[in-house]
């Protein structure tokens, strides 16, 4: 545990750290460019614009600060894979290879800031809620400051276990219960440092991570901040309330699953199971229908004191989630954005590439059973369209995949101008962007989850964590006309997703010949999940067994990370037995050799992952520990049932937490 507020680190930092920050920016675009791009950058708007300026981790790495990057990094010979495998794990702990340390670095309820310190009794009010860190958190980026020093952590908050976020849990429901709620979604951005080891730092842990308190860009977006609307849909009658008549302006963005962010130093955070938190007791629309808006919903209350969630009263309030939202994490009082041309789906995340031409592609998986794979490419290179003022975000075209049975696939338009979409208009298939891709012919997927790149071979690697409605009986795809309910359908195997009940997913990959922003592309699986020594699961693992992938990543050097999702029904259960916990692996993207790094405590998920660029510093998430197996909210009368990580036996109840793992030699993650 270290939950610090630490009073040394806080001064230095309220002192120094504006400097810092023009500082490390100055003398970065200095090395860049001779210093003509820093003068640029502050006549055109000042400090803002050359925060702005600075790309986040993968990019600053090609910036080559890293004297080693040529010999390990991507123009060079792959990085190994030097830690000791750690052995699945049932235990309530964090476990990391020998010669790690793993340490929290904030968890559900502390504050951002300066602000109120959780109670144990989960007694803090809605209003300390939203000045403290949200529950279950999820996709992370950090962006650096002063390199891999000092940054900016921005995480989602994707949803609440609200039998575990009250005292008394679910009972004696009210509106303050609901803003409470809707306060620990969201997205939660703080501050950090590595303490330096100078000599008022001895004794104190050097190389140790912090919470800068206060911090003036620590904050909280919740399920109750304004946030804009813009894009094409912008404005539809169909995103209209009767709070707001304009359709431009929402409150809030709810579960945030995993992100991305832009070569313009945005946070994108992505709307997945959105649907959950309303209600609709008539007799539901197709769009309802196959986005999953049903009577029941997932069990949350909201509806009963916020008229938002009741889709009868307020039918266009669901359409105004399920979108990609920009975050501008340097602009502490800006206004969240949700970009509509990237569709509307339960988007898991939304990773950004920037093509060899200038362009941004953004692929984003739709997570349920049977849904697609998408890809955005921005019509402008986009530094060209900012300095014409518009978002590369908001102008261009989306396309959902087509996997060939003979390792080809193509990207489909989702146009008004494809034949299959006639009828439709833009904002038709911006805001039904499932049934447009039904309409268009995609590949039925076995859930997509994460998208990272592998930027110097053109190739984009993702996962599709499992699917058991896969190749069972009796056979039904999504209709065409978009009829389909959600998740629904029970597909037949097809190359791209081969195995019928696929309890342990896979992981597949595409590549281009010369950019990706071509029309076609080849592909192939990484790897069948599964336990390798078991014939049963036809795994094509090499190395250490996993099942249900969902967090990938690609770290600076190259080596890919994957993090499971084991849903907490089946950990360590059913076709689960002897897989432990849920955990993180490191992967050889050319061998393909797979090698346990992390498990984590009892009934959480592995969820979220970044680098410093120096590769010194990993930040994981790890998210609902101690969740109940069968799926019922916490229970407020013994919350520690289940799991007592982070605080042990001093704590109240188990907590999400975001955990830093260094190696105690100050060495690189995974070398
Ligand atoms: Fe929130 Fe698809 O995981
Ligand atoms: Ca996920
Ligand atoms: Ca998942």
């Amino acid at each position: 545990m270290s939950i610090i507020d630490d009073e040394g680190v806080s001064n230095e930092s309220g002192n120094e750290h504006f400097q810092d920050v023009l500082d490390a920016r100055l003398s970065r675009r200095g090395f860049l460019t001779g210093g003509l791009t820093t003068a640029a950058a502050v006549s055109l708007g000042g400090v803002e614009a050359l925060l702005n300026a600075v790309p986040a981790a993968a990019q600053e790495l090609e910036e080559a600060e890293d004297t080693d990057v040529g010999r390990e990094g991507r123009w060079g010979q792959r990085p190994m894979l030097g830690f000791e495998r750690v052995a699945v794990s049932s235990a309530d702990e964090v476990v990391v290879p020998k010669g790690y340390t793993a340490e929290v670095l904030i968890a559900w309820g502390d504050p951002v800031s300066n602000g109120p310190a959780f109670k144990q009794d989960a007694s803090n009010t809605a209003e300390e809620q939203a000045r403290q860190w949200g529950m279950h958190n999820d996709g992370m980026v950090y962006f650096p400051i002063v390199r891999s020093r000092r940054g900016l952590i921005v995480q989602n908050n994707e949803y609440t276990d609200d039998g575990l976020l009250f005292p008394d849990g679910v009972n004696n429901w009210t509106a303050e219960k609901t803003k409470k709620s809707l306060n620990a979604h969201g997205v939660s951005i703080i501050e950090v440092a590595k303490r330096t080891g100078f000599h008022f730092d001895l004794g104190r842990h050097r190389g140790k991570w912090d919470v800068v308190r206060p911090s003036r860009f620590a904050r909280r977006i919740t399920g109750m901040t304004p946030i804009d609307i813009a894009g094409p849909a912008a404005g539809d009658p169909r995103l209209t309330t009767s709070d707001d008549p304009t359709g431009t302006r929402v409150l809030g963005t709810l579960n945030n699953c995993a992100m991305g962010y832009t070569p313009w130093g945005t946070y994108l955070a992505c709307e997945e199971n959105f649907n959950g938190y309303f209600r609709r007791n008539g007799p539901q629309t197709t769009l309802e229908k196959r986005y999953g808006i049903t009577a029941a919903g997932f069990g949350y209350l909201w509806h009963t004191t916020d008229k938002r969630f009741r889709v009868d009263e307020e039918p266009n309030e669901p359409n105004r989630f399920g979108w990609v939202v920009e975050i501008d994490p340097f602009r502490p009082h800006s206004t969240p954005v949700k970009r509509t041309a990237l569709g509307r789906l339960k988007h898991e995340g939304a990773w950004v590439q920037e093509a060899r031409n200038g362009r941004v592609v953004v692929y984003m998986g739709d997570d349920e059973r049977n849904e697609y794979i998408y890809r955005y490419v921005s019509n402008l290179p986009w530094r060209q369209a900012r300095a014409q003022g518009i978002n590369p975000l908001d102008d261009g075209i989306l396309y959902v995949a087509k996997f060939h049975a003979d390792g080809t696939g193509e990207w489909l338009p989702l146009t008004p101008d494809n034949p299959r979409l006639a009828g439709w208009s833009l904002n038709d298939i911006l805001i039904n962007t499932r049934g447009a891709a039904d309409a268009a012919g995609a590949t039925m997927m076995d859930r997509p989850e994460w998208i990272d790149t592998f930027p110097k071979d053109l190739t984009a690697i993702a996962t599709l964590t499992n699917n058991n409605r896969r190749g069972s009986t009796p056979p039904s795809v999504n209709n065409p006309d978009g009829s389909t309910a959600a998740g629904s359908a029970r597909p037949p195997v097809d190359a791209a997703n081969p195995r019928a009940i696929n309890n342990y997913g896979h992981i597949i990959r595409w590549y281009y010949r010369q950019d990706w922003t071509e029309p076609t592309f080849g592909w192939d699986i990484f790897a069948l999940c599964g336990d390798p020594a078991n014939p049963a699961h036809s795994s094509t693992i090499f190395g250490d067994k996993y099942g249900s992938p969902d967090g990938i990543y690609v770290d600076p050097s190259g080596l890919l990370w994957v993090q499971t999702d084991v849903s907490t029904s089946t950990i360590n259960a059913g076709a689960y037995v002897g897989f432990g916990n849920n955990q993180m692996l490191a992967a050889h993207p050319e061998t393909r050799e797979t090698r346990r790094f992390l498990v984590g405590p009892s009934q959480c998920e592995i969820t979220g992952v970044f680098m410093t660029p120096d590769r010194r510093t990993m930040f994981v998430g790890i998210q609902h520990p101690g969740e109940r197996p069968d799926d019922l909210p916490g229970d407020p009368l013994n919350p520690k049932q289940f799991s007592s990580w982070p605080d042990g036996p001093n704590g109240g109840r188990p907590r999400s937490a975001l955990i830093v793992v260094t190696k105690d030699d100050g060495g690189r993650i995974g070398s």
